[in-house]
């Protein structure tokens, strides 16, 4: 959950790591620290402090001497609370570290090695220091292969030691590391969004293996001392494609960019009308011989799953299960070689849904993954993966990432009905054509969001709200209501409207807030009636429609969404809630992009 940076070149390094500190600050943001060798005394230097990166540059101001090499980390704390002492870089002996991750065995390497006397923060980290600092003599590779020898755990570890000047070494295990040799020096990052500044190539850093970094060089050495060869990728986000182009916070930019984030992701998998995964290398044959799908995801990725669920039933009329990865190994899977398990992940790190596809996968299934970035663990741990093309999504509240994973599942749906005989080609081009539509309807949402401003002023004070809807409405709120509750901190809670009167309708009072949607045609009269009900009980509703369905609920304050086939209305529906909740937050003056205890990429467990 942490951001690490590590930078050797002829740059100046410490603004290097503070402005990668502040592209990476979105995967934890609880402290942040840099550690710098000056060039003339080759001395490190080392500033941390509890608090954003903002702070950190503060501390950094009066550092005046030059340094062409140094490491930087933001972090999101795991093991010690918040504090100066807490935050990394963590120094032992001759060595410098910052980590992400965690090590499970922490405790009884102090105990074996006799550590206790020498550590000062509360941290697992700050033992790997002392570790790695034990097995120091003179040798990075050998010291760094010894001390992860005897880790336990998840870790991404970025090291200096005292007597090498310009030199960065690193090694990981699940937690990810990317890294590049390119015109500025040697860089490595915690993800793409700290690199693609300076490059789009960049390699994936392989388990195990030691990474060091050099003004003018990288070497990677395997467990064995073998000299390995970086596999280079490039990415095709643009260079700087990671900045706020203007607005005040990446989470409405990335609102805005959703039409050109659907188009990207759907255009180039749709040939003479149909849809068309060849150049992803998905071959019909994994759509035709599963019996049945069960898709692993947590959150967002999640709630893509639970529409995707929706289709999969009423297209395609196959089983189909949606886990949440933190469920899934825990809840005994029936999962089988006739299960295609779909992982849906945005980042590509979360470590609970990648260790379900661990586990599905031993288990014979074949998986296919939704991701959003390239050569990211899920993606390598897969059988397929068909990319999004949403770009860099860095505010934690997940947005663009999630209309581009339903266009993908609005594809794959439609390649399964034709595969299977359930859909003829006319059909598929009618679904698809429809699918086509939904860049023109997003715009529309987008073009009148000063309405939904005005709704989102509404629910302001709320400290309880209730989002209803039945059936894919259903699902739509649960996102919604996700999005609400991490950006405003309103308790918000999705419920199925047909449910309410078994209990949770006890809650409505004078004025509770609720918010509808009311998208499907076949639900609309059922979904109107308990609107009624908790309107006749003082509830505040605000509902969002579907265009064509309005009339009848002209006596509740309205947001009127574009009208499409009922299967696609999550697409302008899931935009308009996405902005309720940006204003809520922006209104109420908090940081968006950054919520309290958040991190974009979760990887712990
Ligand atoms: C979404 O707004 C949240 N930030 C979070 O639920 C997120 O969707 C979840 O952690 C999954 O992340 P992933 O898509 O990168 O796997």
């Amino acid at each position: 959950m942490c951001g690490i940076i590590g930078y050797t070149g002829s740059e100046n390094a410490r603004e290097v790591l503070l402005d990668a500190l502040e592209l990476l600050e979105y995967r934890g943001y609880d402290s942040a620290g840099v550690a710098v060798k000056e060039a003339g005394s080759g001395k490190t230097v080392v500033r941390r402090c509890a608090g954003r990166v903002r702070d950190l540059r503060k501390l950094c101001e009066t550092e005046t001497h030059f340094s062409g090499c140094g490491i930087g980390h933001t972090r999101w704390a795991t093991h010690g609370g918040v504090s100066d002492v807490n935050a990394h870089p963590h120094q032992a002996g001759s060595v410098t570290l910052v980590h992400n991750g965690i090590i499970e065995n922490y405790r009884e390497l102090i105990a074996d090695y006799g550590l206790e006397g020498k550590l000062r923060s509360e941290t697992d980290s700050e033992v790997v220091a002392a570790l790695l600092d034990y097995f120091y003599e003179g040798n990075p590779q050998e010291a760094v292969q010894k001390t992860v020898g005897r880790l336990k755990g998840t870790f991404a570890l970025v090291v200096m030691f005292e007597d090498r000047r310009d030199a960065i070494y690193a090694v990981r295990n699940v937690s990810p590391v990317v890294a590049t040799l390119c015109e500025q020096g040697a860089m490595l990052a915690s993800d793409l969004t700290a690199l693609c500044r300076f490059t789009n190539r960049y390699f994936v850093l392989p388990e195990y293996q030691v990474l060091e970094l050099r003004k003018d060089g990288v070497t990677l050495w395997d467990p064995d001392g073998k000299v390995m060869e970086p596999e280079y990728q490039t990415v095709d986000w643009e260079l700087n494609s990671s900045g706020k182009n203007g607005y005040p916070f990446y989470m409405e930019k990335e609102i805005m960019e959703q039409p050109g984030a659907v188009t990207r992701t759907i255009e180039g998998r749709i040939r003479g009308g149909m849809p068309d995964f060849s150049a992803d290398g998905v071959p019909d044959t994994l759509f035709t011989d599963c019996e049945r799908i069960c898709v692993i995801a947590c959150g967002t990725a999640m709630h893509a799953g639970l529409v995707a669920q929706a289709l999969v039933k009423s297209v395609l009329h196959m089983h189909i299960e949606v886990e949440m990865a933190s469920e899934f190994m825990y809840s005994d899977p029936v999962i089988d070689e006739k299960t295609l398990v779909i992982a849906v992940s945005q980042s590509g790190e979360t470590i609970d849904t990648l260790e379900a596809v661990k586990y599905a996968r031993l288990r014979g299934a074949k998986c296919l993954s939704v991701i959003n970035v390239r050569g990211s663990s899920i993606a390598r741990e897969s059988d397929y993966v068909i990319y999004t093309s949403a770009g860099p999504e860095i505010a934690v509240a997940s947005t663009k990432a999630y209309t581009t994973q339903l266009a993908v599942f609005y594809l794959i749906v439609a390649r399964m009905a034709h595969s299977r005989g359930i859909f003829t080609e006319e059909e598929t081009q009618c679904f698809i054509r429809e699918l086509q539509r939904t860049p023109e309807t997003i715009r529309d949402v987008l073009a009148r969001r000063r309405e939904v401003h005005v709704l989102a002023k509404k629910v302001l004070a709320a400290k309880d709200l209730f989002m209803i809807g039945r059936g894919l409405d259903h699902s739509i709120l649960l996102e919604g209501s996700l999005k609400l509750k991490e950006v405003s901190y309103i308790h918000s809670e999705a419920y199925a409207s047909g449910e309410l009167k078994h209990g949770p309708i006890a809650l409505i009072t004078q004025d509770t807030p609720v918010v509808a949607s009311v998208t499907q045609d076949k639900l609309m009269s059922k979904e109107l009636s308990n609107i009624r009900e908790v309107a006749s009980r003082g509830a505040d509703v605000a509902v969002f429609v579907k265009d064509s369905l309005a009339k009848e609920l002209e006596d509740y304050e309205l947001f009127r969404l574009p009208d499409m086939r009922d299967e696609f209305m999550v697409m302008p529906a899931s935009v308009a809630l996405q902005l309720l909740a940006y204003y809520v937050s922006s209104d109420k003056g908090f940081d968006v992009d950054k919520p309290r205890n958040l991190a974009k990429v979760v990887t712990v467990e």
